[in-house]
């Protein structure tokens, strides 16, 4: 969106300035939900859409090896790439929500990760890193809520080093012809409802769909990815193109 300072909240046009505060609200109303939701909503498919991603990210298993997964909310993304890399990989979680942390870290302590991931407080605006401090940065399902995408982003590239990776999944446009009629009625009806009966809170499941019919293409938003400065910046989609996982280099 240009810089006009506005933004949408899901489909309602926002002064850019309030944004963050009703995101924050959402997930401080569905953070002790979220993880059930989660399975419940997708059948349980965000965990095959994550487990792709990490799969792509492919960490070492020998080595120091610094993953920063942002917006990275309760924890999904970083206890995979704990599980797959060696046992000198750090991965942080940085979030903005201290309800989504505080869900994350008591997951940590019952895998036995309180050691291996390490829970930090920040804006993916303003990452609290120095700059190419990161291997890989992560982040999936965030991005479509940060207010400002395109500020996010140079974060994202400041703080790899370079030879480092970005990856993210954010939710796409299904483009099948009957499976985006059913997609779409599933997205407007079932969810909210489900949230609603399951959360009792129907009013952020509405804003979590709206804003995926609001955000960027995959090919639109590889442009941003590229603009902030990213290299070799592809995507590919998954389920019928539910999920967009986009990769970038920082050369
Ligand atoms: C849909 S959840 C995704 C959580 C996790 N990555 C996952 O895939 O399950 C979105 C997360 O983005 C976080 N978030 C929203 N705006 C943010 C910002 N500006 N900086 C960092 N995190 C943010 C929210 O607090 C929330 O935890």
């Amino acid at each position: 969106m240009p810089d006009t300072g506005e933004t949408h909240f899901g489909f309602q046009t926002i002064d850019l300035d309030r944004k963050q505060a009703m995101v924050d609200d959402v997930f401080h109303r569905v953070a002790r939900r979220y993880d059930l939701m989660n399975d419940l909503l997708s059948g349980g498919l965000h965990r095959a859409w994550k487990d792709a991603m990490v799969t792509m990210l492919n960490p070492p298993r020998k080595g120091r090896f610094a993953v920063v997964d942002v917006a990275g909310g309760t924890g999904d993304i970083a206890f995979r790439v704990a599980a797959a890399s060696g046992p000198a990989t750090a991965v942080i979680v940085c979030d903005i929500n201290p309800d989504m942390l505080a869900v994350g870290r008591v997951r940590a302590q019952e895998r036995g990760l309180g050691g291996v991931v390490t829970f930090v407080a920040g804006n993916a605006e303003a990452l609290p890193f120095p700059d190419r401090s990161q291997d890989a940065c992560a982040i999936a399902f965030g991005i479509r809520n940060v207010p400002r995408i395109e500020v996010a982003l140079r974060e994202f590239h400041r703080v790899l080093r370079p030879g480092g990776r970005f990856l993210c999944l954010e939710f796409s446009t299904v483009d099948v012809p009957g499976l985006d009629a059913l997609y779409d009625f599933y997205s407007f009806n079932v969810i909210p409802a489900l949230g609603r009966a399951v959360a009792g809170d129907g009013d952020s499941y509405r804003y979590l769909v709206e804003s995926i019919r609001r955000f960027p293409r995959p090919s639109a938003f590889a442009e941003m990815i590229a603009k902030a400065g990213l290299s070799r910046v592809s995507h590919r989609l998954l389920t019928g193109g539910v999920v967009a996982l986009h990769s970038a280099w920082r050369l």
